[in-house]
């Protein structure tokens, strides 16, 4: 293996950096728990005035956050509705079972987006047979869509409808951060549509931990019980607030190199026959795509890689994500899209017929297969 490995596993792997660090040492604390620490206190105010809240939670984790919200929303024998490969429903080992009592209605998205009409006919009658729709959970930008920006308009419609059927509306905005620097849209337009926003700071924004919720203060008072009872409630926790503000103050313009770095592995991907980028387009720090099965499995494809220094994460068989983050430089980026031509290469058996593919732009759907 090289010595310098370049990780395009998660922008997860971020390691605070020495800034961030100085920031972390130097923070006023107190008991949390007893709602005394500052640095918890001003991190809860500038995020609820990021996205046009009333009050705002620090918690622990994404995942807590988006349950605790969950929870918040809904009573026991509630439904709630989201897209088929959620976050909430897909990776949070059935929380919403297992901490609410609550059954998840999936509906399968374009790259994790829904369009209303998907979602009209899915509300429940009322009766003592059928669960109650109670919920709507959104993802932006959409992790296992690849990274998609939730079209504005399309949410403005879910939730004018979900309004319009007493219906609550949560948002799972773990990379929302990457939404507002793509599109120059502020975080109050977009979380004005929900009930309720998670926001993480320990992804692209590169805080070693911390995730927060946003909501009406009656919400966050809700919230606050819930956390304590799953708990959430820290005390000190202005150590790791403080990465997370310096983090919202440092790190968020920055996104934008992390997407341009995307673009460069995207396209090395688009130039690799026998690769197939899948959403065909990176919207910000996400690049999925397929191996054909004459090449290889992923696994072979991520082995290659590994083997030149570079890793990845497979979330499926035939399916490699690489993530682009704050750890990864503009000249990693070019590193490891010449690693990915190269090494698949490698990985190719005699039966594939490689130069018979002709190579494609960027954007374009075909498998290397002429
Ligand atoms: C879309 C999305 N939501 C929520 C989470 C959960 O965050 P955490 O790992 O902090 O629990 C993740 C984690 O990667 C995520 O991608």
């Amino acid at each position: 293996m090289p010595e310098t490995i370049i990780d395009l596993r998660s922008d997860t792997v971020t390691r605070p950096t020495p800034a961030m660090r100085s920031a972390i040492q130097a923070a006023d604390v107190g008991d949390d728990v007893f709602g005394e620490d500052p640095t918890v206190n001003h991190l809860q105010e500038k995020v609820a005035a990021l996205l046009g809240k009333e009050a705002a939670l620090f918690v622990p984790s994404g995942t807590m956050s988006n349950q605790i919200c969950v929870k918040a929303h809904t009573h026991p024998g509630d439904e709630l509705l989201c897209e088929s490969s959620c976050h909430i429903y897909v990776n949070e080992a059935g929380a919403p079972a297992a901490l609410s009592g609550v059954t998840c209605r999936t509906i399968k998205g374009d790259y994790g987006i829904l369009d209303l009409s998907q979602l009209e006919d899915k509300i429940r009658p009322v009766n003592d047979h059928q669960v109650r729709t109670r919920l709507v959970a959104l993802e932006n930008t959409h992790n296992r869509g690849g990274g998609r920006i939730y079209p504005l308009d399309k949410i403005a419609a879910i939730s004018g409808w979900a309004r319009r059927h007493s219906l609550l509306m949560h948002l799972d905005g773990a990379r929302l951060w990457n939404a507002i620097v793509t599109t120059g849209i502020p975080g109050g337009e977009w979380a004005k549509h929900f009930d309720s926003v998670s926001v993480c700071f320990s992804k692209g924004l590169g805080a070693p931990i911390g995730s927060a919720l946003a909501g009406s203060r009656e919400f966050v008072t809700r919230a606050k019980r819930i956390r304590k009872m799953l708990g959430g409630g820290m005390r000190q926790a202005g150590m790791a607030a403080a990465g997370a503000l310096f983090a919202l103050e440092h790190h968020v313009d920055r996104l934008a190199d992390d997407h341009r770095h995307a673009q460069v592995i995207a396209q090395a991907v688009a130039d690799t026959p026998g690769l197939l980028l899948d959403p065909p387009e990176v919207e910000t720090n996400l690049v999925f795509f397929e191996v054909d099965p004459d090449l290889g499995t992923a696994k072979d494809v991520a082995a290659a890689l590994k083997q030149r220094g570079v890793l990845v994460h497979l979330p499926g068989p035939q399916t490699i994500r690489a993530c682009t983050h704050l750890d990864v430089s503009a000249a990693q980026a070019e590193h490891a899209a010449e690693i990915i031509r190269q090494a698949v290469r490698h990985v190719v058996p005699a039966s594939y017929d490689y130069f018979a593919n002709v190579p494609r732009k960027h954007g374009t759907r075909t498998m290397g297969r002429p």
